[in-house]
């Protein structure tokens, strides 16, 4: 019997630290049972042969053709599932006109299985086939539709981190699209995330509960308290949008006289194991009491261009010591691809630094040092996401989960504009990273199982 389940063979991809990225070119990567990365072997290592000689010719070895590159799968912290349905449109209006017109509408139909079924099959495929190896869900109020979320994760072999949405204030709650009464929140929300850890325990890759209250307006204090007291008792996950648009920023200043950072705090909701979507509005204490708690943001930049006309300042956060991941925001932001959020991370920022009123003088525009790299954009989408949720995935290195997506920048039908063969390989990491699609993404895998092939 070999000693690993998997001996792969190729030149990888993977943040050495926000800024800079580390190449692994032409190495062995030793996967064990538990879809680990065990082992990373350099071509100059006394073992490679005996490992390349021992398991060639096996099964268990796969190795990358020319032009074939690995890098960690994309870890997605904000996306609502059901609105995938809708990805595309209606972008044009407000955030609260949105909710009420378009998005409440449609999210009420998850209380039908099968409607439910199709869009989220849908769903958990396409972002795989987008790099997608963990994201992080909000799904509806529905308990039933939400836990078969769940399991279309499990069984697509996704790491979903999936919540069932608290929206318990009939007052600012539509009576179509809300939970019940605070009580039965609170209950269906204990019922689904035991059910999830029990359906986690059958999975290789996981899967994981989520406490989320919608945002501040569509709970009530007891509603947001009890949470709180879930995922304490349960130690689970949490999630919320925070101070995401004028609106609902200014919402909040109103019922508690703070921002939203404190009063989810206040209801114990800031936790080492939270995300907050957006955080477009956070201040200098807001910053510093997320990096206090471990609570990590969502970037969103491709919704946040839309919904809040507004930009995070991700590197000043970042200096802050903030953990900060990407997210697509379906359908807030329309895209599942993190590729899309990656260029948009980086050409928004651009836009913070050199401002949009461009006849201003020169010291008046922007806010300075708010640029970031393409390889800063990369470390959100992989290494970023992983600290954010405390799990060893988003690299390339030993003892990281076996989370790969193969690009292919010689596809025939689809060739990155490579045409020297001896072409930097910074350059080449750079044109994946404004040039890739989906056609380029070979193969997914997740834990050491092959979860799409192309
Ligand atoms: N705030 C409350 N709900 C939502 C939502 O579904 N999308 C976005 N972008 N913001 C929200
Ligand atoms: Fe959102």
């Amino acid at each position: 019997m070999s000693k690993y389940m998997l001996l792969f063979q190729g030149t990888s991809f993977s943040s050495k630290s926000p800024k800079e990225i580390q190449v692994l070119r032409d190495y062995l990567y030793c996967i064990n049972t538990d879809g680990m990365i065990e082992r990373v072997v350099a071509p100059e290592d006394a073992d490679y042969q005996f490992l390349l000689d021992t398991y060639q010719g096996t099964d268990s070895f796969h190795r990358l053709e020319e032009g074939q590159y690995f890098m960690p799968g994309f870890v997605d912290l904000h996306v609502h599932a059901p609105q995938w349905a809708q990805s595309g449109t209606a972008l044009d209006i407000p955030l609260y006109d949105w909710l009420n017109t378009y998005t409440f509408p449609l999210e009420s139909k998850f209380s039908d299985l099968e409607f439910a079924q199709k869009v989220y099959d849908d769903v958990v495929s396409t972002l795989l086939a987008n790099g997608t190896t963990t994201a992080l869900y909000f799904a509806t109020v529905h308990k039933e539709a939400s836990l078969l979320l769940a399991q279309i994760c499990a069984s697509k072999g996704q790491r979903g981190l999936v919540g069932k949405v608290v929206m318990d204030d009939p007052e600012q709650n539509p009576d179509y699209y809300r939970d019940a009464d605070t009580s039965t929140a609170l209950a269906d929300t204990e019922e689904f995330i035991i059910a999830v850890k029990e359906l986690a325990k059958a999975t290789k890759q996981g899967v994981y509960p989520v406490v989320t209250p919608r945002f501040i307006p569509s709970c009530t204090d007891e509603g947001l308290k009890g949470l709180g007291e879930l995922a304490a008792k349960y130690d689970t996950y949490v999630q919320s949008h925070c101070s995401e648009s004028d609106w609902a920023h200014g919402y909040v200043k109103d019922r508690f006289q703070k921002n939203d950072a404190f009063a989810l705090h206040d209801f114990g909701l800031l936790r080492d194991k939270s995300v907050m979507a957006h955080c477009n509005f956070l201040d200098d204490p807001d910053a510093e009491l997320f990096a206090d708690t471990g609570t990590a943001i969502a970037h969103c930049p491709i919704s946040n261009a839309y919904f809040a006309n507004s930009v995070i300042p991700v590197a000043r956060f970042h200096a802050k010591n903030v953990e900060i991941g990407l997210g697509s925001d379906l359908s807030g932001g329309f895209s599942p691809s993190l590729f899309d959020n990656i260029r948009q991370a980086v050409m928004s920022s651009r836009m913070l630094e050199d401002g949009v009123n461009t006849s201003l003088p020169a010291e008046a525009r922007g806010v300075p040092e708010s640029r970031i790299t393409v390889h800063e954009a990369f470390y959100l989408a992989t290494a970023g996401g992983g600290e954010s949720l405390s799990l060893p995935i988003g690299r390339i290195q030993e003892n990281y989960a076996w989370d790969v997506q193969v690009i292919d920048t010689r596809l025939p039908s689809a060739k990155l504009p490579i045409f020297d063969e001896f072409e930097d390989i910074q350059d080449i990491f750079q044109k994946i990273m404004y040039l890739a699609r989906p056609e380029h993404i070979r193969e997914v895998w997740v834990q050491g199982e092959k979860v799409h092939t192309r």
